[in-house]
């Protein structure tokens, strides 16, 4: 063996050790840069060497030449689907049928047995794929189509990272198919949106869409630079049995290099099932990924066997329903809000839904190009999603169900609460030193201060912990300043007598002598905190760090032209304009 083809299988066996311990055991072992390193090197020897390039390579993830279709696959083992059960009361039926199934004793008030041992592990919210590995290589990979045939994206599934193109050890079935989701964390979904809405491109609803899209592309190079990832719950054709429980199986997988569930566990009854139900439920926003339940097996293989199939599912899994986190409803209306830097932006008001168990009545839109991409008109039915804690969105618009009466969204010419004209923001960037100006996504109200609106928001930021830090002032009283006309900026707050305050709502004596000492120690701030608490657009804590440390003091900021501002770290285009508009 040549020194080269020593070292490139070295580095092949060093990657793929890396690999296992960052994708399969969360434990990386050695810092990025370092595998990069190794990576590389791999790289320049297999080019120099084109003849000792194999395909289980860890190089040869990147996707190849794109297909005109997909083959057709048949699935030797059928892959089934699960029969749902949303309630405690259909979980106790379904334990009930598999004790009775079984001929075991009943131990329980609702006809179950605590003898019967499931296999927990949550329901990812991705798509099911089969991997076929001959003696330990990795050769088909399968979507799961009907369940019966299914289509060929061998060359996409290489491209997974956490896929293993061989399987480590040994002692592996001849014949092994495993099964799985393909699937996005809900990090790498908001990347793959960010990054597409950048260059114009397609965004996606949820994750599984995106997982779906990506992995579903006759051009693989373009799944191979989409961030998803593989779980594996079972097997399908073996050449020989693995384990005599479900979880030996996912476990010995495991060890062979397959990624499993971290959330595995082994229930004992029913009522352990429910508690991991309500565990996962619990903490379902915290997980990296979505889920839409869990899923729970007999994990007997001989049990399992014993229970068999009814129609298209089998008898001894079911998966156990969270509250969809996307319902349809309708868009009434679209109202318009006025932010601080004066952003008006449009707001969905919704025929209210309740949406994995909340309420819903009002969705952001974000700013006009995004209703322009959803293509959205009032009257429409649209599909609203609410994941974890984040403000509900509108994802999708059925325009099928479009009214005859639906009517466009029309940014508005003056400020809904001020009046002032209201002028479409610019977006300006510089090139071989020419500045060029195209339109910006952001309406603004041009009334700045003289709007009620943003002269409350920016007193609300001005006062704020990370600006001025006036303790004792909240929205609320900020807004009945505003209201009853005793602030009509952020110095007159410094102008403020007890007489003013002590007939607001909510204060008394010693709260608003209180607030007078507040708003007089806040008199010596640092530059930095003053410039940050003006609430300049663009101009955040850092950007107001820096030019505090550049400038010195406030006249010669202001007196900074937008040119020699941009030279500044932190400081872009947009906001050296602003700045310079003080
Ligand atoms: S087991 C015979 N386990 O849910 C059992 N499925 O409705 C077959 N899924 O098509 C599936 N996580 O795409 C199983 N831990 C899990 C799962 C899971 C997600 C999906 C899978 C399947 C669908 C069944």
């Amino acid at each position: 063996m040549t020194a080269a083809k020593n070292r490139i299988l070295e580095l092949r066996a060093e990657l793929d050790q890396h690999n296992y311990r960052y994708h399969v055991l969360d434990e990386p072992s050695i810092p990025d840069a370092e595998y990069d390193r190794l990576f590389h090197e791999l790289k320049a020897l297999e080019a120099a060497n084109p003849e000792l390039i194999t395909s289980d390579s860890p190089t040869q993830r990147v996707g190849s030449v794109a297909l005109t279709a997909f083959t057709q696959v048949r699935h030797e083992v059928p892959m089934l689907s699960l029969g749902n059960a949303f309630e405690e009361s259909d979980m106790r039926e379904f334990d009930r049928r598999v004790t009775e199934g079984l001929d075991l004793p009943v131990g329980d008030l609702f006809g179950g047995s605590a003898a019967v041992e499931y296999s927990c592990e949550p329901k990812l919210d991705g798509l099911a794929v089969s991997l076929l590995y001959q003696d330990g290589v990795l050769v088909r990979g399968a979507t799961r189509g009907d369940g019966t045939t299914g289509e060929d994206i061998s060359v996409n599934v290489r491209t997974v990272r956490n896929i293993p193109l061989k399987l480590h050890g040994e002692g592996w079935p001849a014949t092994l198919e495993v099964r799985g989701e393909v699937f996005m964390s809900k990090a790498g979904f908001e990347r793959l949106n960010a990054s597409q809405l950048e260059i114009g491109g397609k965004t996606f609803a949820n994750p599984r869409n995106a997982a779906a899209g990506s992995l579903r592309q006759l051009d693989s190079k373009i799944t191979a630079n989409r961030p998803l990832e593989f779980c594996c719950y079972g097997i399908g054709q073996v050449s020989h049995d693995i384990s005599d429980t479900h979880i030996g199986n996912l476990k010995q997988l495991q060890k062979w290099g397959m990624p499993i569930s971290h959330e595995l566990k082994l229930a004992k009854g029913i009522d352990e099932c429910l508690d991991y139900y309500r565990d996962i439920g619990a903490r379902r926003n915290s997980l990296t990924y979505e889920i839409d339940g869990v899923v729970f097996k007999v994990n007997s293989i001989a049990d399992q066997r014993e229970l068999g199939f009814r129609a298209r599912e089998p008898r001894w899994a079911i998966a156990h329903k969270f509250p969809a986190m996307e319902e349809l409803t309708e868009l009434l209306d679209v109202e318009f809000q006025v932010g601080r830097t004066g952003a008006v932006t449009p707001v969905a008001r919704l025929k209210p839904v309740k949406v994995a168990g909340v309420t819903v009545a009002n969705a952001t839109l974000h700013n006009m190009d995004e209703v322009a991409r959803l293509g959205l008109m009032i009257g429409d039915t649209v599909i609203i999603r609410r994941a974890g804690d984040v403000i509900p969105q509108v994802v999708q618009v059925v325009t099928e169900r479009r009214p005859e009466n639906a009517r466009a969204v029309q940014i508005p010419e003056s400020c809904p609460v001020c009046g002032s004209h209201v002028e479409r923001t610019q977006l300006i960037k510089r090139s071989k030193g020419k500045e060029t100006v195209s339109e910006g996504a952001v309406y603004r109200c041009v009334g700045r201060l003289a709007c009620g609106a943003q002269l409350k928001q920016a007193i609300i930021h001005f006062v704020s912990r990370r600006a001025m830090d006036i303790e004792g002032l909240g929205d609320k009283s900020v807004e009945q300043l505003v209201d009853e006309g005793l602030v009509s900026s952020p110095a007159d707050l410094y102008a403020l007598k007890f007489d003013d305050i002590v007939d607001l709502e909510g204060f008394a004596e010693v709260s608003s002598n209180k607030l007078l000492a507040a708003i007089e120690d806040s008199k010596k701030p640092g530059l930095a905190r003053f410039i940050y608490a003006l609430g300049i657009p663009d101009v955040g804590e850092e950007t107001a760090k820096v030019l505090a440390r550049s400038l010195g003091s406030l006249e010669r900021v202001q007196q900074a032209l937008p040119t020699v501002l941009t030279y500044l770290p932190e400081c872009g285009l947009d906001g050296a304009h602003e700045i310079h508009l003080l």
